[in-house]
């Protein structure tokens, strides 16, 4: 039986103003503070928000986690100013600001540049060409109109900035990206992996960035969750499975065709995109292999989904290479997720600014025996010629011994210190080479990062979902959500609130809590209408008690499906295990 009389609207209509409407008119989310007038770029998931995030959240952590056998940590999401200077947020994690001389309101001189003209990666640009396109188009202010041309954009860091502590003698930033929480704690990471690569770490935690402009609801948020995989790498030996996701079918975007004038996307499968050069390094196509059945599996449109390669004035200063997983939302693509080789950037960096070691040890399957250039230097000569800065001279030697032994051929060595040249002779260095045995070496790892932002992914989720139609002749919004991140699996109503009917219902609600579902219970208004409600909220399952549950010697209830509107009458007694074995995807209720 169905009550559905129509086939589903166009979905590519811009649903976002209707899906940011429902979203806080039923709990998904809205803007917080909204006592205090709101404000810009913090957003509240309500109930049914906070529940589908949730559920997204674990469903990547079973994939992402569980399934791949990495670790997970939670790290502070406030860490001391050195971090910063060590991954390069506190010089190189800057936006292009203009501030209008008139009203005074601040905007992304990048994205200024993107929506007036027909610049598409306005922030690849260096600073200087940016204020030249904004004179030549004589752009203005978005606010009040005024006239820009002659205002110069700043470089604008995008980090929070606080005190450790009273006064400012111990300042800190909240983390722009979960990952720093990951890389700053190798040092211990790396015991619990027993020092054996590779190796995953993933977070799931908050992100924090003081976004110039935020816009388009949760899209570009001052606060944001983000998902991060740091997967450590022997970038000479360790390979990933490829095998495993060579079949895995692509829409790949790379950025020879984004340079292309004619070029376009490109279909293909992760194996042949290695083959042909089109992902040039395999642990980045592993993990976008792994990825795309992933968010197909959480309900983003795989029609409107794809990666795109980072040209090369867009990437971060950390990475090497990366490619965005994007979605497609009323006719924009937005970034949802970045797979970005970092090399050994980010080791390399904590492992220089720190006191610890950001390498691992890495043993030979058989001890080597390998020449190594030594010095020993003669303090007697070098302590009264070079005083306080005779163990610098030490060091020095030791880097050359280390890098270029022909330096030490002749009489004499020169070696500079702060900016000054000095030669010594090679005689008081205790220059050598020796035979040593080694057991192995240390290395610095290298990290692939898959990085997924959840609110990006929540928001497409939802809108991917959004539905339009007409039921019983009555226009219908419903979400066709996946049953797996759903916030509610279930709706229980009793068909009138009469006593007998509402003690089976709240029986029924009692037993499906039990069996481990999400269930809501709902005895207010007229059946349609909580139908509709759990249709809004994407309730895939609803539970009609009537007056024939209660009759029938083998009690039935009514179970209605929320896309086609059919309904089955099921035995109470088998309901908890079929609604149970239809949500772990082991029977359809078609079949029932
Ligand atoms: N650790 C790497 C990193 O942070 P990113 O591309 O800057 O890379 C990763 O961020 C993801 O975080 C993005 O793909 C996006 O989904 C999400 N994200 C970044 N900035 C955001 C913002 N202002 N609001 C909401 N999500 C954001």
């Amino acid at each position: 039986m169905s009550e559905h009389a129509q086939t589903d609207a166009d979905e590519t209509a811009a649903t976002s103003e209707k899906l940011v409407e429902l979203a806080k008119r039923r709990g998904y989310f809205f803007q917080s503070s909204g006592a205090y007038g709101g404000v810009g770029g913090f957003y509240t998931f309500g109930p049914q928000g906070a529940s589908l995030k949730g559920n997204v959240e674990d469903a990547w952590r079973d994939r992402f986690a569980v399934a791949e056998g990495n670790m997970e940590i939670d790290a502070p999401t406030i860490m001391p100013e050195p971090v910063f200077e060590a991954s390069g947020h506190l010089d190189g994690f800057d936006d292009m600001l203009i501030e209008c001389p008139e009203c005074g309101a601040s905007s992304r001189a990048d994205h200024l540049v993107e929506d007036n003209t027909e610049y598409e990666d306005a922030e690849s640009l260096p600073i200087p060409e940016v204020e030249e396109v904004i004179a030549e188009y004589e752009l203005v202010c978005p606010e009040c109109g005024a006239g820009l041309a002659d205002v110069a954009v700043e470089a604008f860091n995008l980090m929070f900035a606080t005190n450790i502590g009273p006064g400012d003698s111990d300042p800190g930033y909240l983390r722009p990206e979960t990952a720093q929480g990951i890389f700053v704690e190798f040092p211990r990471l790396k015991e619990y992996a027993r020092n054996q690569l590779p190796f995953g770490v993933t977070q799931i935690g908050r992100a924090y960035r003081n976004e110039i402009s935020p816009r388009r609801s949760i899209i570009r948020t001052r606060e944001f969750t983000q998902a991060e995989l740091e997967y450590f790498v022997d970038p000479e030996e360790d390979e990933p499975d490829l095998e495993r996701v060579a079949d895995v079918e692509v829409t790949l975007y790379p950025a020879s065709e984004q340079n292309s004038e004619d070029g376009s996307e490109i279909e293909t499968t992760i194996g042949d995109a290695v083959s042909e050069g089109i992902i040039c390094d395999e642990w980045v196509a592993y993990f976008l292999g792994v990825a795309k059945p992933w968010y197909d599996s959480v309900g983003v449109d795989m029609d409107r989904f794809r990666f795109r390669q980072h040209l090369s004035g867009e990437r971060a200063h950390y990475a090497a290479d990366c490619w965005d997983a994007e979605s497609e939302i009323d006719g924009n693509w937005i970034e949802m997720a970045g797979f970005a080789y970092r090399g050994d950037y980010d080791l390399s960096k904590h492992e220089e600014y720190s006191d610890d070691r950001f390498t691992i040890f890495k043993q030979y399957d058989e001890p080597k025996t390998v020449e190594r250039a030594t010095v020993d230097p003669d303090m007697s000569y070098l302590g009264p010629e070079f005083g306080g800065d005779a163990q610098a001279v030490v060091s020095e030697l030791e880097a050359l011994a280390a890098r270029d032994r022909a330096a030490f051929e002749g009489d004499t060595i020169e070696i500079a210190l702060e900016g000054e040249t000095h030669d010594i002779p090679v005689e008081k260095t205790g220059f050598a080479v020796e035979e040593q045995t080694e057991a192995g070496e240390h290395i610095t790892p290298h990290v692939v990062e898959p990085s997924f932002g959840v609110d990006r992914l929540v928001y497409t989720v939802l809108h991917h979902a959004y539905r339009e139609d007409e039921v019983s002749g009555e226009e219908r919004t419903y979400l066709e959500l996946e049953p797996e991140v759903a916030p509610t699996f279930v709706g229980v109503f009793p068909l009138q609130s009469d006593d007998e009917l509402v003690a089976h219902a709240e029986e029924i609600v009692a037993n499906l809590r039990d069996a481990g579902l999400s269930v809501t219970y709902d005895d207010s208004g007229n059946i349609g209408r909580r139908y509709r409600r759990q249709d809004e909220v994407g309730t895939p399952f609803c539970v009609t008690v009537d007056y024939e549950t209660v009759e029938e010697t083998e009690t039935t209830v009514t179970v209605r499906e929320r896309d086609t509107t059919d309904q089955k009458r099921l035995s109470v007694d088998a309901l908890a295990e079929t609604l149970s074995a239809i949500r772990a995807g082991e029977m359809a209720f078609e079949e029932l």
